[in-house]
């Protein structure tokens, strides 16, 4: 959504003057209303949200964005029926099967964040051995939320940081903020510099609460099987015209 009139359209070589977002992390949201609005059933819009992916992950590779964290299954997400489910979790396997050395050979790092370890064991195995064969890569990181929840995380760095301090191996003295973000899954990571959320709707939905602390939105209501590398382009765009305050004050 562009909050103000241009006079021709933005592209690449626009954004590309300026400096990019080191990180940029994306709701991927709005596949069940792209699959009813065309009568097909909601699994085929998780289907087209894959197509959707692989080309801004590209896309990301192409223009050099470090980090991009992907929102793919929330902690949340189990409240739906068993059937969507699992074929979410059978498309992760199919997502990891059939990119995997394209991915890898792009030096992309596949980073899963999020309670993997309660997943479907098939689908975890995939997952692991996704993490484990492009650990050395360096290009991209990709971080994939499967089972994330921004509360979850932050339940699991406070226990953490509790168990060390039962074994005497912390204080309560040395908890502060820096500490708290290394037991997070985004540990030694810059946090998000955009968020994007396709389909409109204006909310996190558990997403990154630590990390969005400063991080500018960007909202479209475009769905995401639509979204494409010129609405990465747009959002960019915006993002860089924008100022950023960090609670201080412009003194330009
Ligand atoms: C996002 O699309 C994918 C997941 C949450 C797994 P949705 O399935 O939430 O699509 P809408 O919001 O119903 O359109
Ligand atoms: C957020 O979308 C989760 C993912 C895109 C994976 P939801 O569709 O689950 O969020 P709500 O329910 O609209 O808040
Ligand atoms: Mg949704």
């Amino acid at each position: 959504m562009a909050f103000f009139s241009r006079k021709k359209s933005i592209n690449k070589e626009d954004i590309l003057a300026k400096p990019l977002p080191k990180h940029i992390a994306i709701i991927m949201d709005g596949n069940g209303r792209w699959a009813s609005k065309r009568g097909l059933p909601r699994v085929a819009g998780h289907r087209a949200g894959v197509e959707s992916l692989k080309n801004i992950v590209q896309f990301c590779l192409d223009i050099k964005i470090p980090y991009l964290t992907v929102y793919a299954f929330s902690t949340e997400n189990w409240k739906r029926p068993k059937e969507e489910v699992s074929t979410l979790m059978n498309l992760i396997i199919e997502y990891i099967q059939r990119e995997l050395d394209i991915l890898h050979r792009n030096g992309v790092r596949i980073n899963p964040i999020g309670k993997i370890e309660d997943l479907p064991e098939k689908t975890l195995e995939y997952i692991i051995n996704a993490r484990n064969s492009t650990q050395e890569n360096d290009k991209l990181v990709l971080n994939v939320a499967l089972n994330y929840g921004g509360r979850t995380e932050i339940t699991q760095a406070v226990s953490l940081i509790c168990q060390k301090i039962k074994k005497g191996e912390l204080t309560c003295e040395e908890i502060n903020e820096e500490l708290i973000g290394q037991f997070l899954y985004t540990h030694n990571q810059p946090d998000p510099d955009l968020m994007i959320r396709p389909s409109g709707e204006m909310r996190i939905s558990n997403f990154l609460l630590w990390q969005l602390a400063y991080t500018e939105f960007w909202v479209t209501n475009v769905l995401w099987p639509d979204f494409k590398p010129q609405h990465l382009v747009d959002a960019i765009y915006d993002f860089q015209n924008r100022e950023r305050r960090f609670g201080g004050l412009n003194f330009s």
